[in-house]
């Protein structure tokens, strides 16, 4: 019989951490015993496994003795602090933030592209930026195809990405509009103006050079993850009113000529990623359709016009399960 394994979730009662118990569960995964942790404030709360209730715990430095995989989902701050007690206790921990992304001790990884990667770890391994997750499912077998030189892309992120109060906010204001509330009455606490019936240009902090943070992950992560330290990225990450799943509208450039024949053969054979592509029967990828899938979907690819070589198309997944608790569910099937 094969061996079976303690898991624990940090940040089990999260969007992404609710995720990762059902995908555990649902991928099957070979748990001994599952440790559920949280702040103070979720301890004594349960949650569903297998059929069977299990209680939260408040998250401490003594909460991994006996813990082989650890993943985690309760934002950096709480990565740095409790990711080395973790690791002390002899678990391997999947991070789900981006603490430890940059760091070359951790590997960072998405399987299907650079899963090899995992077995360098030193007792953490990185789970990469939900919107560079989801642009890479398709820009890395056109890499393969073309070699990539740079891009440019503009998200499209849905409001899960931000946890479950946004989630709650948006519904909330979309119901208070409904009802014909203005201003002050359309209750707002997690985003700096109303996301409902709007698009926000600003996904995280802004650095000096006019880019946010969320949007230069794309070239750092991207070059960790497709091992080329050359890759450039100029993007703008926006939100928008979507409940679940991002989408990214990308132009690439490529080093070698590229044809759409030869490209629609690479990203057909792309494992995790679908093509829909018949615009002409309004067919192409939504994150209606994508929400709560684990694939990811590719369509509207073309030929760049704007480019000598350049392929433009259009990516949309499930930033909560390949951008998040998928990903990190299938770094841990790598463990085992
Ligand atoms: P809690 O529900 O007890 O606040 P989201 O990003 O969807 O809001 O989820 C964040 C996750 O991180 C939740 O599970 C949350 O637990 C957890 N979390 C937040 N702060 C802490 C903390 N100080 N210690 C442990 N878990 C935390």
């Amino acid at each position: 019989m094969s061996k079976s394994y303690h898991v624990a979730i940090v940040g089990a009662t999260g969007a992404v951490g609710i995720e990762m118990i059902r995908v555990l569960e649902r991928r099957n995964f070979p748990v001994s015993k599952l440790t559920l942790l949280a702040s103070a404030r979720s301890a004594g709360k349960t949650l569903t496994f297998k059929g069977e209730s299990i209680v939260v715990q408040e998250l401490t430095e003594n909460s991994f003795a006996g813990v082989d995989i650890a993943l985690f989902s309760a934002g950096g701050g709480i990565s740095k602090q409790y990711a080395p007690h973790a690791v002390a206790a002899d678990a391997v921990v999947v991070d789900n933030s981006s603490a430890f992304r940059m760091d070359p001790n951790v590997p960072l990884v998405i399987p299907e592209i650079n899963g090899a990667d995992a077995a360098q770890h030193r007792g953490i391994i990185a789970n990469p930026n939900c919107t560079t997750a989801v642009t890479l499912m398709a820009l890395h077998p056109l890499h393969e195809a073309f070699g990539v030189t740079r891009v440019w892309a503009s998200s499209y992120q849905a409001v899960s990405g931000t946890g479950a109060a946004a989630i709650i906010e948006l519904e909330e204001q979309v119901k208070a509009i409904a009802l014909g509330k203005k201003g002050t009455e359309i209750p707002r606490s997690v985003y700096p103006y109303q996301i409902a019936f709007n698009a926000l240009p600003q996904v995280d902090s802004f650095l000096d050079d006019g880019y946010t943070r969320e949007e230069m992950k794309m070239q750092y992560e991207g070059r960790r993850i497709l091992h080329h330290q050359r890759f450039k990225a100029s993007v703008t990450c926006v939100r928008v009113p979507v409940y679940r799943a991002h989408s990214v509208a990308i132009s690439a450039e490529f080093e070698r000529p590229v044809s759409l024949e030869k490209a629609y053969t690479a990203l057909r054979q792309a494992p995790g990623l679908k093509v829909t592509d018949d615009p002409a029967n309004q067919k192409y990828p939504m994150p209606i359709f994508t929400a709560g899938q684990d694939d990811c979907e590719v369509g509207r690819v073309r030929l760049d016009c704007a480019l000598d070589n350049g392929l433009a198309f259009w990516v949309s997944g499930d930033q909560i399960l390949k951008g998040a608790a998928l990903n990190a569910v299938q770094i841990a099937e790598l463990l085992v």
